[in-house]
């Protein structure tokens, strides 16, 4: 395949995917209907608002590859590096409070209490894990530093 077609079909199959999220949203929105229960809604809302981002996510990458490409300069990483760093920090603690929490709540029969703090901490790591890699991005941008 030649690098256009490639690109052809990354952009489809990123279309294909945001009719999965579509279809996700609208699951969600019927289950919503269907309780209550402060629990199950928060599962419910969680995920419907993450398939919301997903599907805009997906659009940023459709967009760069057919209208807008990406230009990510040293200058524009640069300008924003001192705030991740100090926000690097808050996600660190972020983490350090939801295995504490976890520790503390271990044993005392708080089942969806755990549930709840178990994907706080997944979702942490997930914001230390997008920022590490963000690094990796700009450390590509600066071979030589
Ligand atoms: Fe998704
Ligand atoms: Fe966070």
């Amino acid at each position: 395949m030649s690098q256009k077609e490639v690109q052809e079909q990354i952009v489809a199959d990123l279309k294909d995917w945001q009719k999965i999220e579509n279809a996700s949203m609208s699951s969600c929105s019927s289950i919503l209907e269907k309780t209550d229960h402060p629990l199950l809604r928060a599962v419910v809302e969680t995920i419907m608002r993450d398939s919301q981002n997903h599907y805009n996510i997906q659009q940023l990458i459709v967009d760069s590859m057919e209208k807008k490409p990406f230009s990510l300069t040293p200058e524009d990483v640069a300008s924003v590096w001192d705030g991740i760093e100090k926000h690097n920090r808050l996600e660190k603690r972020t983490v350090e409070m939801a295995t504490k929490l976890l520790g503390e709540v271990k044993g005392q029969h708080l089942t969806a209490q755990h549930y709840l703090l178990r994907y706080l901490l997944i979702d942490e790591e997930k914001h230390n894990a997008m920022l590490d890699m963000l690094e990796k991005v700009k450390n590509d941008l600066y071979p030589y530093a």
